[in-house]
């Protein structure tokens, strides 16, 4: 309703926090861009709602879970970025595809026909946490500890909650990158990173915890959700889901159309103007926040014909799903991956699949970030 009376609002969120709510395509796609319209959190820190000052753990999470590329603006986003690059290009991941086959087929293998089972919890969760934590050498046992922590700093939590999980999580990373650090060199993507100097720039630690921090969260708060609503949405248009079975040579290209309809980070990202920004035919003053909603944006009329029908044969590229610009998602080609990967297997081993409760019942995630269910009941066969 709101993309119908004008591509940019002044809205308040649930808290009272005062945005400029971005729900046009084009629109969404210059404030993806404007320099004027910075990520810099850092610098801009006041802009965002703080209401006591930081305690320890506020400045723990401050300290080390904040310096990271998404946070930034050139120079500072291109210097951490140029590091990590070439470790996420389609070529490097794709050598990654054996691995995650292996993960989601032992996966599977514990799920039985004509079992009920949450679909999140058992396979759409497990995938990529265990294709990350393994890609920064994390043991795989913490990662029910991780959830909890990302779950909370990801909700509407309070303040005092969030830093209170920030804390946990960053001391967690520090003990794993000191015994990185400490261990001898390997070809291990991560322990390059720690011990890397070839470029004659290194990481300090608090950089090095911030990078495993929003690769980490990024890594699966994520991807969870592309699988998680990707099910839901075909076992709710069960003509699709046929298309998909009868074509599974389709699934990869069909995460396109996922992403656009559904995805996972689809409800929002932030933004500051830096120096007041007419777009759209509003001007936004200097330092206020900025909300692009990128599900409005995909789903723009304007753009996309039919735009709120899931059609798994549309050529939806050019979404904004992955954002766009210079922090255009880096692990795009790792979760188009997983999601083929996971599509492919599930629907071969259960092509019977049904939901196992009425849509209308399923719990939608508290967050303004993350568009994702709580659970997943499926019936399989
Ligand atoms: C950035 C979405 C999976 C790592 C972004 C952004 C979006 C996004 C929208 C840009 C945010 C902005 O501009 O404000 C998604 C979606 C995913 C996904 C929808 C899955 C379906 C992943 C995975 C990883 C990852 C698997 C890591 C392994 C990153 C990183 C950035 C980023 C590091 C920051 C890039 C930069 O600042 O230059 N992602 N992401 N993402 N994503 Fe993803």
């Amino acid at each position: 309703m709101l993309r119908a009376e004008g591509p940019v609002q002044e809205v308040h969120l649930p808290r009272g926090l005062k945005v400029w709510l971005v729900t046009r395509y084009e629109e969404a796609k210059v404030a993806l861009t404007d320099p004027r319209i910075s990520k810099n959190i850092l610098a801009g820190s006041h802009v965002f709602e703080r209401h006591s000052p930081p305690d320890a753990d506020r400045r723990m999470f401050d300290q080390a879970l904040t310096v990271h590329m998404l946070n930034m603006d050139p120079p500072g986003h291109t210097r951490l970025r140029k590091l990590v690059t070439k470790a996420f290009t389609a070529r490097r991941i794709e050598l990654m595809r054996p691995r995650v086959e292996e993960i989601a087929a032992d996966l599977i293998a514990k799920m039985a026909d004509g079992t009920e089972v949450d679909l999140l919890e058992d396979f759409a969760f497990p995938l990529p946490i265990t294709v990350i934590c393994e890609l920064l050498g994390i043991p795989i046992d913490n990662r029910d500890e991780f959830r909890a922590w990302s779950n909370t700093l990801l909700s509407y939590g309070t303040q005092e909650q969030i830093a209170h999980a920030g804390a946990a999580m960053a001391q967690f990373l520090f003990e794993h990158v000191d015994r990185i650090a400490a261990a001898e060199p390997t070809d291990d993507f991560f322990s390059a990173l720690v011990h890397a100097d070839d470029s004659g720039d290194r990481l300090d630690r608090n950089e090095l915890v911030s990078m495993a921090f929003l690769l980490l969260v990024a890594g699966h708060e994520t991807t969870v959700n592309l699988i998680g609503n990707a099910v839901l949405a075909l076992l709710r248009n069960t003509d699709q889901l046929q298309i998909l079975k009868d074509r599974p040579e389709l699934i990869a290209a069909s995460a396109e159309e996922f992403l656009r309809l559904e995805g996972p980070v689809n409800i929002a990202t932030f933004r500051y103007t830096t120096e007041p920004v007419e777009l759209g035919g509003v001007t936004i003053p200097a330092e206020e926040l900025v909300m692009v909603s990128l599900i409005a944006a995909n789903r723009d009329p304007e753009r996309y014909a039919d735009a709120d029908k899931l059609d798994v044969t549309r050529d939806a590229r050019g979404h904004v799903a992955f954002g766009h610009g210079i922090h255009f998602c880096l692990g795009a080609p790792l979760a188009r991956l997983e999601f083929d990967v996971a599509l492919t297997a599930l629907l071969k081993r259960f092509p019977g699949i049904e939901l196992a409760a009425e849509p209308e019942t399923l719990a939608w995630r508290d967050s303004t970030l993350i568009r994702g269910l709580l659970t997943l009941p499926v019936r399989l066969s």
